[in-house]
């Protein structure tokens, strides 16, 4: 089972894998949202500019593809200040100015849980490497000022490996991957893994890759223990959430798992992962 999170002193977790549609953001929303429900302070960081999670959990419509308005209603070319979410932060720390962070929070989003969210799809072209690999060093930073007033801090990441998941895996202090329980799972799986040890190496800082959790299980297929042997060479803590309809059912409410379907087996499996390997 590994040590919990708790017990090594880490508290701010991306939730990451390069592969698309593995179930990073129903993992980091089901995540943050239980350790909400379990009492704790969470934080949870919507860093893909895609913007799934900020439409699920956040107050505000993320725009629509090809708006780069900041959902206000704003028109996308008129002057206007920074919109508060992630790439106006990113974008702020890039110009070196005081960043209110309070400011790029929506408190509240759910009790115990404030968001920080994306709505801005072209983050990465407005943006450009250079201003997110600049910004990269002070968005650790601020993410470690916020984690004393949060106990967890859930990072959800896109499938992309680019200088912005580079930028939120650095901030983080551990990584919980998310995959396919499929055998060709193991090559995503040591891709991200690389990546992981590539971003503690170039900031310089100990990153954990701490639980794998193969969502969308089937102990059907029969095949659970085989895997099982295959993926425990990476010495890495494996969880199970089954495949379960109430998953995307929620989703399509704006629901997490706690709110839409709390007694099922879904949601027990994420809450054997909050027990056991955060809590615990
Ligand atoms: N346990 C589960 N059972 C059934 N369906 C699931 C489960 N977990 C996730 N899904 C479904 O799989 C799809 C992908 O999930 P999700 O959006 O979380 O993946 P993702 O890795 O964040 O994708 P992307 O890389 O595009 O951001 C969604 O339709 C979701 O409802
Ligand atoms: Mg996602």
């Amino acid at each position: 089972m590994g040590p919990s999170l708790r017990s090594l002193g880490y508290r701010i977790v991306a939730i990451a894998n390069q592969k698309g549609g593995v179930g990073k953001t129903v993992t980091a929303l089901n995540l943050a949202a239980g350790l909400a429900r379990a009492g704790q302070r969470v934080l949870v960081v919507d860093g893909d500019p895609q913007g799934n999670l900020t439409l699920i959990l956040g107050r505000r419509p993320v725009p629509a593809a090809g708006d780069s308005g900041d959902g206000n209603g704003a028109p996308s070319r008129a002057r206007r200040p920074a919109p508060r979410d992630l790439a106006g932060l990113f974008g702020a720390i890039a110009a070196r100015e005081r960043v209110p962070v309070s400011d790029f929070i929506e408190k509240g989003v759910r009790r115990g849980l404030d968001l920080l969210p994306s709505r801005n799809r072209r983050m990465r072209l407005e943006l450009g490497d250079s201003d997110i690999l600049a910004a990269a060093p002070g968005f650790a930073s601020l993410l470690s000022r916020l984690a004393e007033r949060y106990d967890w801090i859930v990072v959800d990441t896109s499938p992309s490996n680019g200088p912005l998941e580079r930028a939120l895996i650095a901030a983080c202090q551990a990584v919980v991957i998310p995959l396919e329980f499929q055998l060709f799972s193991v090559s995503g799986l040591e891709a991200i893994l690389a990546e992981v040890r590539e971003c503690a190496a170039a900031f310089g800082r100990e990153i954990r890759a701490h639980a794998l959790v193969f969502v969308k299980a089937e102990n059907k297929v029969g095949r659970v223990e085989e895997y099982r042997r295959v993926f425990s060479r990476f010495r890495t803590p494996v969880f199970e959430i089954c495949k379960s309809e109430y998953v995307p059912r929620s989703i399509e409410r704006r629901r997490t798992l706690w709110e839409a379907a709390p007694a099922s087996y879904a949601a027990r499996d994420y809450a054997r992962i909050i027990d056991t390997s955060f809590l615990g």
